[in-house]
């Protein structure tokens, strides 16, 4: 027979069975095309019964499918989770011999077929966790003969649970949970003498509990929870003596509890929440002595807590929220086995006292919304394991005890809404455990203290609502896992460090109602975040906000070397001023702003360059010409010519070169390269050597009259940090500039290419950082701004003394365009001020100042103004600013140097490093405020070392 003419006929099979199933077994293959039928009703989308092939006789080996030995009939067919969908097929009346039909976790629809209990012998029927639907019929339960455990939960059934379900009395286990069964219970119900396990829960009965229970004695679990039943919960329920489990949660129970709970001796489990339960808890609660989870949650209970719960040794779980309980903590929260207390909303009032020694199983404490008032308990610390702590919505006072640190395992600390005061513990951070901890709503004042960076697990940070001040800790950007911080509403000061922007779960951020300032830090987090969490601090401006931000800003520096500032946002906390700041020992401070804003402006600033040096590298082919001095060029010419060159010495008298002078300015005599020229050693006739820049700028060389004039101007400018200037010659095409010979090299390769061993010392540095910042106030004294401040151009003569080259060469071109500038000062990068990258502000000697501040630096550190790593770009400054504020600076200080420098030295010059690099020109010192800060910084050996350690 084919497959389809077979379907043909089971189709028409199926249309008369339930007369076929009524006309007496026909013994061979009922079983057979019981199932076939059955497949042929529902659809397999996985092809789970593909071994059911209707050519074979023996459906025992099929899948699923079980058979009794002897008789080789069909006992058993378990399909569960197949994904079978369609209706439940009437081929199931065909077997006969079924003892188990599992069906449960598939997509079968429809009815439930009525007569499906009728299968004489079965025991076992699990339709749960399909897509049934409709109501029950009334006949279902009629004729129950061997039946013992029922399911037909989770699924879509409604109407009443029929009446007869009293008849089934072989029943032990009846599950109708998870469905929309409606109505009253049917009393009958009790009448189940053998029922073990009842669960109704989570349908819509209504009504009372019926009278009867006591009947159902055998009853072991008894869950009624998430319906509407009504009324008290009958009195019989204590005949119910093997009741292990009780729910009745989640209902409209109402009136006190019956005494007679109390004698359900073996009762591990009572849920009486969200009811209307009223009245107290009864001394008997102690009787119940199998009780390892107790919830009374949500009703309507007072009085005291009874301590007999204290006689309960199993008790791992009492849950008492949100009742009207009074009178104190009961000792036994801290005393007893329990594991997790929740007693939230409650009136309980006066303090939380531990008995010293206590249980070490409690994980879970909540205390929340009572009127408990006192200190948090120093002794906490012995619950060691608390994972979970709420004391919040409270009246508690004092601080933290520091205690709280021991809890190494907690993760959730919560004393949000009480009356706390004090700063936060800088220990609270040993919890590295610590996931939540909500301290807003407090009094807490002080600085949020950096060690907060230590609490690595955490993912929600709220201190709103409290009078912090200070900064906010920019470690709090290395807690990867933050999803929440809430600082709004305390009185921090300070910038929002743009690390926060690569928070990478960071989903709310509020910091408003503060006194933040400066610039909202541009980056994807915080261009999307509302403005309501940034509002109400007036110093902060940026898109975001709609505020746009001055262009300069307030002067937030102090710079007057003799003023004892007290107020200095980089010293740490917990550092008394006044012996922090001896007199005459200056602290730089700088404002947040300074520190750290703008390493994005540096990125594009560098950017630009490169792409122009890049371009302008490209373009620069002319190779070193070879220059003849002895054509005539270069000796004191009397020619008249107009044209030709005249070699001018300043201050008057002769220049003449020596015989060996006569040579070629050539590759052999060239001393380097910059961005305005080539640069070659050569002697004079009297045996003085000379060093002669030749010009490379010539098209963009102002007329002679006006290089003349600025030449004149620099050759004036004499001082002992300056390398002299001898002469000069010009003609329109071709311009040197005479200067005198520094023999010791320059800085650049003092500090980079030299080893550890002859490299400079701390005094050296010290001097040279002086003697720099000398030249260059000279520098601006006389109106010359020098543009192009970098190691390469400080030289050192033989005893070491500084000498700053190629000043003022900028001035020589006819226009001071930026794009000129920037390539021509080659090799600056790092040095250069951002304005450069700016069109409209103004070139000034305070980009000498920003130079000068990452020369001193690269000084200190030995580090480059600029590191090319693999795939990332260090701009100094910014590592400095980190370091500085995670109080590293030790670290920062060249190695070099082995640890063989005065720190309260280095501290204060890191610090004026940093605010010469201001991205605020105007934040910047002047030179010679620089200077005298450098004479104060230079103090008398021996003094405390720890004094400046801040
Ligand atoms: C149901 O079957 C799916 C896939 O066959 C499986 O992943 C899942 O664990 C099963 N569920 C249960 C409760 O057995
Ligand atoms: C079962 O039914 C649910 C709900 O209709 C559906 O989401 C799911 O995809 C179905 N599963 C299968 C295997 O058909
Ligand atoms: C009743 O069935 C539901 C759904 O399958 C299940 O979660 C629950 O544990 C069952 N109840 C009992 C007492 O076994
Ligand atoms: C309990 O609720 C029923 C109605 O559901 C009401 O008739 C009865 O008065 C209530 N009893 C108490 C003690 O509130
Ligand atoms: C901190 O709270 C305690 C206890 O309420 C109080 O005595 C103390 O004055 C408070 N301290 C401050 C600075 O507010």
């Amino acid at each position: 027979m084919s497959l389809s003419s077979l379907l043909l006929l089971l189709s028409l099979l199926s249309f008369l069975l339930p007369f076929l199933a009524q006309s007496g077994p026909s013994p061979l293959n009922d079983d057979v095309l019981g199932l076939i039928v059955f497949k042929a009703d529902v659809s397999d989308p996985f092809s789970h019964l593909s071994s059911w092939n209707e050519d074979s006789d023996h459906p025992c080996n099929w899948l699923g499918v079980g058979c009794d030995p002897k008789s080789n009939r069909v006992t058993h067919l378990t399909l569960s989770n197949l994904s079978l969908s369609g209706k439940l097929s009437r081929g199931l009346l065909l077997l006969q011999y079924l003892k188990t039909l599992d069906l449960s976790r598939n997509n079968l629809t429809g009815s439930v077929p009525p007569d499906l209990l009728r299968l004489k012998n079965l025991e076992n029927l699990d339709l749960s966790e399909n897509g049934l639907s409709g109501s029950l019929p009334s006949s279902f339960f009629e004729q129950c003969r061997l039946v013992r455990s029922v399911s037909l939960a989770s699924n879509g059934l409604t109407g009443s649970i029929p009446g007869n379900v009293g008849n089934c009395l072989s029943l032990a286990s009846l599950n109708l949970s998870h469905n929309q069964f409606s109505e009253a219970l049917p009393g009958s119900i009790w009448n189940l003498v053998g029922l073990r396990s009842l669960d109704l829960s989570y349908n819509a009965l209504f009504g009372d509990i019926p009278p009867g229970m006591n009947t159902s004695v055998n009853l072991r679990m008894l869950n009624l929870r998430n319906n509407q039943l009504t009324g008290q919960l009958p009195g019989e329920i204590g005949a119910l003596v093997l009741l292990k489990s009780l729910d009745v949660s989640n209902n409209l129970l109402n009136g006190t509890l019956p005494d007679s709970i109390g004698s359900l001796a073996a009762c591990q489990y009572l849920g009486l929440s969200s009811n209307l339960f009223i009245g107290v808890v009864p001394i008997w609660i102690g009787g119940m002595r199998s009780l390892e989870s107790l919830d009374l949650s949500w009703n309507k209970l007072s009085g005291e807590i009874p301590s007999s719960i204290n006689n309960l040794h199993y008790l791992r779980e009492v849950r008492l929220s949100r009742n009207s309980f009074t009178g104190g903590v009961p000792a036994w929260v801290f005393e007893s086995g329990v594991e997790r207390v929740s007693i939230s909303d409650n009136m309980l009032s006066g303090s939380i006292q531990l008995a010293g020694k206590s249980s070490s199983g409690l994980h879970f404490l909540d205390l929340s919304g009572n009127s408990l008032s006192g200190w948090v308990p120093p002794d906490i610390s012995y619950l060691k394991n608390l994972q979970f702590l709420n004391f919040s919505h409270n009246s508690l006072s004092g601080d933290i005890p520091a205690t709280i640190g021991d809890l190494k395992l907690l993760e959730t600390l919560d004393l949000s809404s009480n009356n706390l005061n004090h700063t936060i513990p800088s220990d609270i951070c040993e919890l590295a455990s610590l996931k939540v901890l909500n301290l807003e709503k407090n009094s807490f004042y002080g600085e949020i203290p950096t060690q907060i960076g230590k609490c690595i697990s955490l993912t929600s940070l709220d201190l709103s609502e409290n009078n912090f001040s200070g900064r906010i800790p920019l470690s709090i950007s290395s807690l990867r896992n933050l999803q929440r911080l809430d600082l709004s509403r305390n009185k921090i000061t300070g910038e929002l460090p743009k690390q926060f922007s690569s928070l990478p779960q960071l989903t709310y951020f509020n910091v408003s109602h503060n006194k933040l300032t400066g610039q909202v830090p541009s980056g994807t987090f915080f261009d999307s975040l509302p403005q309501s969490s940034l509002s109400d601090n007036e110093g902060l401006c940026g898109a975001v906000l709609n505020i746009s931000c001055p262009a300069v800003m307030p002067k937030p520096i102090v710079l007057n070397p003799n003023s004892s500032s007290s107020n200095n946002p980089l010293t740490q906390p917990n550092v008394n001023p006044t012996t922090a700041l001896h007199h005459k020992k200056i602290i730089l401070s700088i404002s947040t702003l300074v520190a750290i804003g703008g390493a994005a402006i540096i990125a594009v600033g560098i950017l630009t360059i490169t792409v122009l040096n890049f371009r302008v590298r490209s373009n620069e082919s002319q190779p070193a010409t070879a220059l003849d001095l002895s054509d005539g060029y270069l000796s004191q010419s009397p020619r008249s010519d107009a044209n030709s060159g005249k070699l001018v010495r300043i201050g008057g008298g002769d220049l003449e070169f020596s015989a060996a002078g006569h040579a070629l300015l050539n590759k052999d005599c060239e001393l380097g390269r910059g961005g305005f020229g080539t640069v070659y050693k050569t002697v004079l006739r009297d045996g003085q050597p000379v060093a002669i820049k030749k010009l490379t700028v010539s098209s963009l060389v102002k007329s002679k009259d006006d290089f003349e004039r600025e030449v004149r101007l620099f050759g004036k400018v004499k001082h002992r940090n300056l390398v002299g200037l001898k002469g000069y010659y010009w003609t329109s095409s071709l311009q040197l500039l005479i200067y005198d010979y520094i023999p010791g090299g320059n800085l650049y390769k003092h500090l980079h290419e030299s080893s550890a061993s002859d490299s400079l010392s701390w005094l050296e540095r010290f001097d040279i950082i002086l003697g720099v910042a000398k030249g260059l106030a000279h520098l601006h004294r006389h109106g010359i701004v020098h543009y192009n401040i970098k190691s390469t151009n400080v030289l050192l003569d033989g005893s070491g003394e500084p000498k700053l080259a190629d000043y003022g060469l900028a001035k020589l071109l006819p226009m001071l365009d930026r794009y000129v500038l920037c390539s021509k000062i080659q090799s600056a990068l790092g040095y250069m001020a951002p304005e450069f990258a700016c069109k409209t502000v103004k070139i000034t000697e305070k980009c000498d100042i920003f130079g000068y501040g990452v020369l001193v630096l690269e000084m200190l550190t030995g580090r480059h103004p600029v590191e090319y790593l693999e795939d990332d770009v260090v701009v100094l400054c910014d590592i400095v600013r980190v370091c500085l504020e995670e109080g590293r600076v030790e670290e920062l200080i060249d190695q070099r140097l082995g640890g063989d420098f005065p720190l309260e030295e280095a501290m204060p010059i890191v610090k004026l490093g940093l605010v010469c690099t201001s991205q605020v020109p105007s934040n910047r010192p002047d030179m010679s405020e620089v200077v005298k800060i450098l004479e104060v910084i230079r103090s008398p050996q021996g003094s405390p070392v720890e004094e400046l350690l801040v």
